[in-house]
């Protein structure tokens, strides 16, 4: 017999959806192909992106625009009077030659990396503006005239633009531009339109663009569109606008770029992404001086922020695709990247892999990014008292609201929609947090718990709910088949109580279990009736199946409607074993600890206690999950106790293992997204081999409660008939 088996077939299915998706995730053909309707998608390069041959070959799979990341830059190839090195960007604009990748020119001038000697005299003091501009003139003709064959955009002015608050109206008129040393020579803005000029006399074919960071800020943001109308309606000639794009974790909001990119859209026919990268700390921009979150490991909430971030982001330039020509990520790997390995900010890691960020962006579904969210949400069943949140809409999406006006973030557990774990909160105007799932939850129950600020809590809208080893939120998308698990008050309705049984398994204590007895119970005393012993989950407890699980109510409506049996339920404990979630265990422990506990203990004790028909033939066993497994370990360990056995979620029966023994019955359920074909097939063979069993597959759902609500259901209409 094999002994050692994994702990919950929950966690078998997490592990192979894991693989299943770096497997999807390896097979996904390149960005390029990805978004070949949307827009060009483009990486900035070092020369060891383009030398080193598998790097050469990820670029050249995903990518079909480039950036040289540093080496067009002026001070790269000028940095002296009269001195041209050509050599580091010569490799970059060969390696786009070779390989029929579209180069965009980064760029011709800006206030750093810029050949300083061009600003000052032998005496080191300031130059003409003249004299400036006839060096800017000469740089920018040489470098364009090297590359038009191959270059078929330029950033011909970088960050021209300051950050900082709008001046107040009464100090006068805002002033836009940076304080630069350009700015210092000219006193206007001047520099940036003869920079234009001389690119557009140098290459009349080539797009010229203004590009610069903190472009979705409003502010700079007005800066920007105001700078760039004004200078084309003066016959400037410039084609459109670069966004860098260096964003973070918590920003900025999907209103600001979608203003922003409205807004250019206004007045430029070109809108590129030009340096994209998400960092994980609360930085933004292009400044050159920011943490690179060293030494830190990036926690598993930021890497959920960021793929939120990546993934709204893409939806909202797909959704703008029109406006926009192409997105260039701002480095390879994350290895590479000028923020530093450790603020993650990338799709590939440092390894060039692909980050479950990558898929996010790539496995989009254009379906998602035109859904209507219908605004008829309804607090869910699982609200407290006078509480209106979470919230679900007829289509099943899920809302959730918390009052948490100091927090730097919110996530919910639940939505998994888009390769996520979880639905990221937004900031609202009041202060409160607010977030929708991206797509339509399953019906049935959801545990979920909050996460603020790193800290999980329960929501505090919602009851609490046992599981995953803690009490949790839960929240409830109503099924369409919800009628056998309504609450009627048209029919009489059994009673659930909790007892206490001494137990001397791992040392003298009283154990809980609650006990549903069917309406009319106790009014014939000669009475007896049948016992299911139902067990829940890994990390749940004896509440989950009464409360949750709502075991009571089914069997009421199930009795009343005499499609089931009166009979007995009883649900107690059952993580008594030494078990942790994940890890191989030991069948036979469980028959030794919680088999101990239920059938030397509590089956006494329930038959001692209550008008029990007190035979192998009226005794059953059934469990979810991790009950699944006892049930089959303890079933096989003492045949002499249960004469039906019930696995829901949580493995199968083979005919070799139960060895020809008499059951009365074998109910095998899972959900249809879980197993169901494993399940169909144990059946057949349990069938060939002449067992009284049956096979149940709970349509649309998933490892969860509405799989186990509808396997009661039709499991109890079958037992001990
Ligand atoms: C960065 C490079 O990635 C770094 O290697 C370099 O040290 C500084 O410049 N805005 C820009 C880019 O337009 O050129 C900058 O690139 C990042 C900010």
């Amino acid at each position: 017999m094999r002994k050692v088996v994994l702990i919950a077939m929950s966690m078998a299915a997490m592990v192979a959806s894991a693989q299943n998706r770096q497997q999807q995730t390896e097979e996904l053909p390149g960005l390029k192909e990805t978004y070949a309707e949307y827009f060009m998608m483009g990486v900035a390069v070092n020369q060891r992106n383009v030398t080193d041959e598998e790097q050469q070959a990820l670029v050249k799979r995903e990518f079909n625009s480039i950036t040289a990341e540093n080496d067009m830059k002026p001070i790269s190839v000028h940095p002296e009077e009269g001195k041209w090195t050509w050599e580091k960007a010569d490799r970059i604009a060969d390696f786009c030659r070779q390989n029929g990748i579209k180069l965009r020119g980064h760029n011709l001038m800006w206030h750093s990396q810029m050949c300083d000697w061009m600003f000052y005299d032998s005496k080191h003091n300031l130059v003409t503006k003249e004299v400036l501009f006839k060096r800017m003139k000469e740089h920018i003709t040489t470098v364009v005239n090297r590359y038009k064959d191959i270059v078929y955009c330029w950033d011909v002015f970088n960050e021209a633009i300051t950050d900082g608050p709008r001046r107040p109206a009464a100090m006068g008129p805002d002033q836009p531009l940076r304080e630069s040393t350009f700015y210092k020579i000219c006193g206007n803005d001047e520099f940036i339109r003869k920079a234009f000029e001389y690119a557009r006399e140098a290459d009349p074919k080539a797009l010229l663009f203004y590009n610069d960071y903190n472009e979705c800020d409003p502010v700079k943001c007005d800066r920007i569109y105001n700078m760039v109308k004004e200078m084309k309606a003066a016959g400037v000639p410039i084609d459109g606008i670069g966004m860098q794009g260096h964003y973070n974790i918590y920003g900025p909001s999907e209103a600001d770029i979608e203003a922003a990119l409205t807004k250019y859209a206004e007045i430029v026919d070109h809108i590129h992404i030009t340096e994209l990268d998400i960092r994980v700390n609360q930085e933004m921009g292009g400044q050159l001086r920011f943490s690179r979150n060293e030494g830190n490991a990036v926690t598993g909430d930021q890497r959920l922020l960021q793929e939120a971030q990546y993934a709204m982001l893409f939806r909202v330039l797909r959704k703008h695709a029109d406006k926009v020509d192409c997105v260039t990520f701002w480095n390879l790997g994350d290895g590479d990247s000028w923020l530093g390995v450790d603020n993650n900010p990338l799709l590939f890691d440092k390894d060039y892999k692909r980050k479950n960020a990558y898929r996010v962006v790539s496995r989009f579904n254009p379906a998602i990014d035109n859904a209507v969210i219908k605004e008829d949400f309804v607090p869910s069943a699982t609200c407290q008292p006078r509480q209106n949140y979470p919230q679900v809409n007829s289509q099943g999406y899920v809302r959730f609201r918390v009052e948490a006006p100091q927090a730097r973030y919110v996530i919910a557990s639940a939505g998994h929609g888009g390769g996520m774990g979880g639905t990221v909160l937004h900031r609202q105007d009041d202060g409160s947090w607010m977030g929708t799932t991206l797509i339509p939850e399953d019906e049935g129950f959801h545990y979920y718990t909050l996460s603020i600020d790193g800290a999980t809590v329960i929501d505090p809208g919602t009851n609490s709910y046992y599981g995953g080893a803690r009490w949790m939120g839960g929240v409830e998308v109503p099924a369409h088949d919800q009628a056998f698990y309504a609450e009627r008050t048209d029919i009489e309705h059994g009673n659930v109580q909790k007892v206490l049984f001494p137990s001397k398994v791992n040392g003298d204590q009283l154990r809980p279990a609650y006990v549903y007895t069917p309406a009319g119970y106790g009014k014939d005393k000669k009475k007896r009736y049948p016992v299911l012993y139902l067990q829940h989950g890994w990390g749940e407890n004896e509440t989950t199946w009464p409360v949750q699980g709502k075991a009571g109510i089914i069997m009421d409506n199930l009795i009343a409607d005499g499609k089931a049996l009166p009979f007995i339920v009883v649900m107690t404990y059952g993580m008594t074993n030494d078990v942790v979630f994940g890890r191989p265990f030991d069948r036979n422990k469980i028959s030794e600890d919680f088999g101990r506990v239920l059938v030397d203990e509590l089956v006494p004790y329930i038959d001692s206690h209550f008008q029990t028909l007190a035979d192998k033939k009226h005794r059953a066993m059934a469990g979810l999950s991790m009950g699944g497994m006892e049930t089959h370990a303890i079933t096989l360990a003492r045949p002499d106790v249960f004469g039906s056995y019930g696995i829901l979620s949580g493995g199968l029966y083979t005919p070799e293992e139960l060895g020809g023994r008499k059951v009365d019955y074998i109910f095998i359920s899972c959900g249809s997204k879980e197993y169901p074909d494993r399940v169909t097939t144990a059946v057949d063979a349990l069938k060939a081999a002449g067992y009284n069993a049956e096979g149940y597959v709970s349509e649309g759902t998933a490892h969860e409660f509405l799989t186990w609500r509808r396997s009661l259901y039709q499991m109890a209409q079958k037992l001990f008939k």
